[in-house]
């Protein structure tokens, strides 16, 4: 076999432009290994990964616990279709529903699937339940995903402006603005469907007290309240569904990202009251599957043996307040918003963008969802050591920053 002499070898950015569509806008280094909080770049590079895959890998890289399921589940069955029962898929839907509220599961491969499902038992129940009320009020702000369904849920006219029309039926109110709220839902609506912090917008919580009163508002109205827990789920808040830091419960959650804790996956859970598909009304060959499903139970379990709800309160508490201190040392800080392991930080000027890439350049992976916001959902496995290591390499990217 001929090498090519490197001076016409392409380099992987120009690979990568001749072989994959244009959607991402990717940082130019190529991961290659990971381990714990770490992963490792093809020249060998150690980077802090304070993304953990947005928010999917809570159990960081490589762990030992995902890796051994993995591989036992591997040694027996990867797929088997929908038209049989595995032990894995029974086993995960017990633990979600154990861990949530009264309720069904449907299994399926990602966020944005799990939207798909949703919108689809809402407008279902709303036929059956609500004189045929389709209709579905949603959020400024939200993300909810890419496909159709899930992007007309999205009041992102950049994502959605190339690809209408696009379903009709849902409308959008400011997030946190109540009165507007109430307002929207009419006779039209069958559900409210929002998320407890918006993630893909800069991390934005809703108000103190703002999710009781909606779910108040749900049952005076009698519409179905969704909540899209793709995000802040799998114990990123300190909590094993963001909800319940309020004590509320959603008719209908979605799930995926942390799940599989980087193997595809993605959850319905429906109370019963909204619990109304019946056999032939949705689908998902792979949903469910045997693998998947083995991955979700090991994370689920290993978030609980190492008691990593309380470690991302403890870790994130102090994350949190590392980072707001930097404000105080000169550096381009606002403020912080979020909770537990799921953070936003709030910069002076339009500058995240040339941050990530100054962090990146300093050793430690972070995200700008926004100009002037850096996102920071970690693995939950963090230590405090490791956050003090990451507000460090962060505040030398500030200062390159700074320095132009
Ligand atoms: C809150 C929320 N919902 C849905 C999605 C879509 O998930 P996926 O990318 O797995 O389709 C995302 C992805 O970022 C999300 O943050």
């Amino acid at each position: 076999m001929s090498t090519a002499p490197e001076t016409v070898r392409d380099t992987t950015a120009e690979r990568a432009s001749r072989l994959l569509m244009d959607t991402y806008a990717r940082q130019p280094v190529t991961l290659v290994s990971g381990s714990g909080v770490w992963v490792r770049d093809a020249e060998g590079r150690e980077l802090l990964d304070m993304v953990g895959g947005i928010a999917v890998n809570v159990l960081g890289h490589a762990h030992p616990a995902l890796r051994q399921a993995l591989q036992e589940q591997a040694a027996h069955l990867v797929h088997t279709s929908n038209l049989y029962f595995t032990e894995p898929q029974l086993e995960l839907a017990q633990r979600l529903v154990d861990s949530a509220f009264e309720s069904r599961v449907f299994l399926c491969n990602s966020g944005t699937e799990a939207t798909e499902g949703a919108i689809k038992l809402a407008r279902k129940w709303g036929r059956r339940e609500r004189g045929g009320a389709t209709g579905i009020v949603c959020m400024e702000g939200a993300f909810h995903g890419r496909t159709l369904g899930a992007l007309a849920a999205t009041a992102n006219r950049r994502y959605q402006e190339s690809f209408r029309p696009l379903p009709a039926g849902f409308t959008h109110v400011r997030f946190n603005d109540l009165e507007a709220l109430a307002a929207a839902i009419d006779d039209t609506t069958c559900a409210v469907m929002l998320e407890p912090i918006e993630g893909e917008s800069g991390v934005h919580p809703l108000d103190p007290g703002a999710l009781q009163r909606i779910r108040a508002l749900c049952d005076e109205r009698d519409v179905l309240l969704i909540l899209d827990e793709v995000q802040t789920g799998m114990g990123r808040t300190g909590a094993w569904w963001a909800h319940q830091h309020d004590g509320v419960a959603p008719d209908i959650m979605t799930t995926a990202k942390g799940l599989g804790g980087g193997v595809p996956i993605g959850a319905i859970l429906a109370a019963p009251r909204a619990d109304v598909f019946e056999p032939g009304d949705h689908g998902s060959t792979f949903g469910g599957g045997p693998l998947a499903c083995a991955a979700g139970v090991a994370v689920m379990r290993t978030i609980d043996d190492e008691r990593l709800l309380e470690n991302a309160v403890l870790v994130g508490d102090y994350l949190s307040e590392s980072l707001t201190s930097l404000a105080a040392d000169g550096m381009p800080v606002d403020h912080v918003r979020g909770r537990g392991l799921m953070l936003g930080v709030g910069l002076t000027r339009d500058i995240a963008s040339k941050v990530t890439t100054a962090a990146l350049g300093r050793g430690v992976i972070v995200n700008a969802p926004t100009p002037r916001t850096l996102r920071l959902v970690p693995p939950l496995i963090l230590t405090r050591d490791d956050a003090d290591e990451a507000v460090r390499r962060l505040r030398a990217a500030f200062a390159d920053v700074e320095a132009g």
